[in-house]
């Protein structure tokens, strides 16, 4: 077993509370025992204890969290002990061995299982005579046996047997080296014995702390310890004998470094930031500052309490906040923080130990800058009740007024911009107000067009808001909402003409001088004594002159519908109204006068020339009228010859085909080639009707068979169309190619009979050659039909180039040359496709007929047909 012999005088008491832990210890090796972790609880005091003085906290280890413990002193008269374990002196007395110590007891309100402490107060040493007496008395551990008797029995020793630590304060003065205790064998009275220390701080780093005397078995300890380096040691001590033999098992020495309150408490951060907004109410959490003490902070070293030890600025109270002395959270306590007066608040804040002690404890502080944040707490005023502008007539996004809050609040934050709103005074919404970023101001502009001769002034009712809503509780104040009187100046405007276009119905013809109508201009200013006058602006035909005061319009030509300057009835003038303001204002205005028609064209011919044969048959002139009249004073049209001269009516009839055309024919068989003005009588259908004589140049020429014109020299000069000239060109070149077929082919025939006439007997060639052709066929003259019911021109040849009632003169060959274009046209393709229908065409019609012999009626003139000429047709 353990034993403590000649304990200090320290230790004594303790012997209870240690044995009570070696049996626990021994019983149960928990790794969390139940109790007061500590054995013995020791403070030293620099002076005598004060009534209410925290001295020490006895923390009762509870492991499974559940206990409820109840402390008690043994002395309650002079100590007590809160639900913390803490300590405190009931009344103030002078510290001396008797009231040094004293037991507490930790008893569980359900199980009522009970535990107890020692608990040690000291006078700090002042005389070093003391601490060398002291020390004088040491405590000695002694081996325990390795085996003992018990009832006979040889016990096996527990191996684990715990010998209670040795308690050392660190920052010791010395002098060094101080014995702690001294290890002893029983063995040592037959054995000289050898002891020894291993572990750190002895043998291992930091080595040489503790040292041991091998022949005494005096443990010492070398310097001052360090609790915040080391806390505890665990050392081994050995003894062995003169052979360095073990003689003893090992005993394992605990020393723990007490703690001593060597550490000021240290701020994390020597400047702490925090943000409060304005108007909190007490008791808002602000920011929390945190200290930290290196001693235990188990021990009241180690125990932190935090204050505040300034305040500035100290409006509007010297104490605005407070701090929880145990965690450093700071809250409000004071209302009345108003950013507008004190932005910022700087507090010193201290941190101490020992609980706060201000005698014992040491201190450390640091700032803490409390910035009060802005809410909405002021609302835009209006620095005037009532604003003026003025502003132009029909002018827009010009500014009419500058209107200027003030606000307390942070510039430039949504609690300070202003927003602007119109609330009377604009039903028409003819004002905006937008603000100016950087000066809050407000600018009334116009956005709508403002006319004088309407509104001269508008009084508008203006609210000031900020982007954000007012803070609870506060209330927009009347000198949110102010008046802006606009003054609207006259300006000098356009006259207008009213209705513009102006339509009038008229007839045409009208005289000139006649008065058309009064085209007048409105002046909209209506409070300026001005005047307007007119003048013309345009007008095409010179028709009208308008009368600069009055605007009455006259007429200065007679009106005609068919001018090239009506376009659909509607004759167009503009005219300018001019005032006499400053500067002159001037507006259009267009007349557009409809003529109504009157029946004042009469009808002409049409066409205005023609040409016909020299015999009546089968030719007819086919005339028709033109009226610049519209309906109904033009068509239908009577047409009629003139009684005289007497000669026209017997040369000429005339017949109706319908109300717009009729035919004119020759009445006599024959009238010599020459060109005939022939008057012919128009009369329209208008009420009353008009009716000249117009004439019509007749060109009586010399016709083919078709009734077509032979007059070729005076082709060109008709006038011809592109058409014609096409076809013309084309008839020509076809022509062309026919002549080189027919030398060609005159050629070839040529060789031939050269030919055969080395072949055979010339004579006889000549008949065979008759006979043989003969036999092909082919000739008109064999055919006994008559060929002239083939020669259907007219219905093949294109008609639609030809004007109706104008006789082309180019359309054919006027002579029948040349004689035999048959063969050579054949070999161009396109004709050959048009011989062959007209061939299939013929024969349907139950014909045999060679489709070059077609070919060559329908190429031959009349005359030359009937010759027939059957060598062409051979090969
Ligand atoms: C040691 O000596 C004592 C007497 O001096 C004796 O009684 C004891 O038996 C001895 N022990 C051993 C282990 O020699
Ligand atoms: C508080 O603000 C100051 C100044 O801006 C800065 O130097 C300091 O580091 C800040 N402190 C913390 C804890 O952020
Ligand atoms: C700490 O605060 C508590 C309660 O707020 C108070 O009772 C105690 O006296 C304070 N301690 C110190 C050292 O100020
Ligand atoms: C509005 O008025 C203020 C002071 O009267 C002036 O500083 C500001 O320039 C004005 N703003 C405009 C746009 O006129
Ligand atoms: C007259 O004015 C109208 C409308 O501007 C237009 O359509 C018409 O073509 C004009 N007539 C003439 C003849 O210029
Ligand atoms: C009418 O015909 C005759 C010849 O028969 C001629 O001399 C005369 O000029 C013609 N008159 C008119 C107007 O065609
Ligand atoms: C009739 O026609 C002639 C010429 O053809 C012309 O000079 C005359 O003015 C016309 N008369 C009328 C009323 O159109
Ligand atoms: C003349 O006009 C009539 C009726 O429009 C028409 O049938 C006839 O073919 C025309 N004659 C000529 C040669 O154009």
């Amino acid at each position: 077993m353990c034993r403590i012999v000649g304990a200090p005088r320290t230790l004594l008491p303790l012997l209870a509370a240690l044995l009570q832990a070696s049996v626990e210890a021994s019983g149960e090796i928990a790794l969390c025992k139940t109790g007061f972790p500590e054995d013995v609880y020791s403070a030293v005091l620099s002076q005598d204890v004060h009534e209410g003085q925290p001295l020490l906290n006895v923390k009762f280890s509870n492991c499974n969290g559940k206990r409820k413990v109840q402390y008690e002193s043994s002395e309650p008269a002079d100590f007590k002990v809160d639900e913390d374990g803490m300590v405190y002196a009931v009344r103030s007395f002078p510290l001396s061995s008797e009231h040094a110590k004293f037991l507490i007891y930790a008893q569980d309100k359900e199980t009522q299982e009970k535990w107890q402490v020692a608990v040690k107060l000291s006078l700090k040493p002042t005389l070093p005579e003391d601490a060398v007496k002291e020390s004088q008395e040491i405590e000695e551990i002694v081996f325990p046996r390795q085996a003992t008797k018990h009832n006979g029995h040889l016990q096996r020793q527990k191996r684990d047997w715990v010998i209670p630590p040795i308690n050392l304060p660190e920052n010791s003065r010395g002098p060094f080296p101080q014995e702690l205790v001294r290890i002893r064998s029983d063995r040592d009275k037959n054995l000289s014995l050898r002891y020894s220390v291993t572990g750190p701080g002895a043998d291992q780093p930091p080595t040489g702390i503790f040292i041991i005397n091998p022949i005494s078995g005096q443990l010492s300890v070398t310097k001052p310890l360090d609790r915040e380096l080391i806390a505890r040691f665990h050392l081994r001590a050995h003894a062995v004998d003169i052979n360095g033999n073990q003689v003893e098992n090992p005993i394992d020495i605990v020393i723990n470094v007490i703690d001593m309150n060597d550490n000021r408490p240290e701020f994390l951060h020597q400047v702490w930031n925090g943000t409060v907004p304005e108007g909190s109410k007490p008791g808002t959490y602000v920011m929390t500052v945190t200290a930290i003490d290196a001693d235990d902070p188990n021990a009241l070293n180690g125990m932190l309490r935090y204050r505040i030890l300034s305040q500035a600025p100290s409006t509007p109270s010297p104490n605005m906040f407070t701090i929880n002395n145990e965690t450093g959270d700071i809250i409000t306590v004071a209302a009345g923080l108003d950013r507008e007066k004190v932005q910022q608040y700087t507090l010193i804040i201290q941190a101490t130990d020992m609980e706060g002690n201000p005698t014992y404890g040491l201190s450390n502080t640091a700032t803490a800058v409390i910035t009060v944040t802005d809410v909405n707490d002021n609302p835009p005023e209006f620095t005037a009740m009532t604003f003026y502008g003025e502003v132009p007539e029909n002018r827009v996004d010009v500014i009419v007024a500058n209107l200027t809050v003030t606000d307390k609040d942070q510039p430039h934050t949504p609690a300070w911009n202003a927003m602007y709103r119109i609330s009377g005074g604009d039903p028409t919404g003819r004002f905006a107000i937008q603000t100016d970023p950087n000066s809050n101001d407000g600018l009334v502009t116009v956005a709508k067009p403002i006319d004088f001769e309407t509104n001269r002034m508008f009084v508008l009712t203006v609210a000031a808001e900020n982007q954000v809503p007012l803070a609870k509780g506060i209330q927009h104040p009347p000198q949110s909402t102010a008046t802006v009187s606009v003054t609207v100046i006259d300006v000098n405007e356009n006259p207008y003409f009213a209705p513009n276009p102006k339509i009038i119905r008229q007839e045409e013809g009208l005289h000139a001088g006649t008065m058309l109508t009064t085209f007048t201009a409105q002046d909209p200013d209506r409070y300026m004594q001005q005047n307007i006058r007119y003048t013309k602006l345009s007008d095409p035909a010179n028709w009208l002159k308008i009368d600069p005061v009055n605007g009455q319009i006259t007429t200065i030509a007679v009106l005609d519908r068919e001018s090239p300057n009506v376009k659909n009835n509607i004759y167009n003038a503009t005219f300018l109204a001019s005032d006499n303001g400053i500067p002159p204002m001037s507006g259009t205005g267009t007349l557009q006068i409809y003529l109504l028609d009157i029946n004042d064209n009469a009808p002409q011919v049409l066409p205005q020339e023609a040409e016909t044969c020299e015999t009546p048959d089968p030719n007819s002139i086919n005339i028709t009228a033109l009226d610049y009249d519209i309906d109904p004073n033009a068509g239908p049209f009577a047409f009629d010859l003139p009684l005289s001269p007497v000669t026209i009516k017997r040369n000429w009839t005339i017949t109706r085909l319908n109300g717009d055309f009729a035919q004119l024919n020759l009445k006599i068989k024959f009238l010599e080639a020459g060109i005939y003005e022939v008057p012919i009588i128009i009369t329209d259908s208008g009420n009353p009707p008009k009716s000249n004589i117009s004439i019509l140049r007749v060109k009586v020429c010399q016709c083919d068979s078709n009734g077509d014109c032979t007059d070729v020299d005076r082709i060109v000069g008709a006038g011809l169309g592109t058409g014609a000239i096409i076809a013309i060109l084309l008839c020509i070149i076809i022509l062309l190619i026919l002549v080189l077929m027919f030398v060609v082919w005159m050629k070839r025939r040529d060789k031939e009979r050269q030919a055969k006439q080395l072949l055979i007997d010339p004579e006889d060639d000549v008949r065979d050659n008759i006979l043989k052709y003969d036999e092909e066929g082919g000739g008109e003259e064999d055919q006994d039909y008559d060929l002239s019911q083939l020669q259907q021109p007219d219905t093949v040849e294109p008609d639609a180039i030809k004007p109706v009632g104008i006789r082309r003169l180019d359309e054919r060959p006027i002579h029948a040359e040349p004689q035999y274009p048959v063969r050579s046209a054949a070999p161009h393709p396109g004709d050959i496709g048009d011989f062959i229908n007209e061939a299939q065409a013929q024969a349907e019609r139950g014909r045999t007929l060679n489709p070059w012999s077609v070919g060559t009626v329908w190429w031959r003139p009349r005359e030359v047909a009937s010759v027939g000429h059957s060598e062409i047709l051979g090969t």
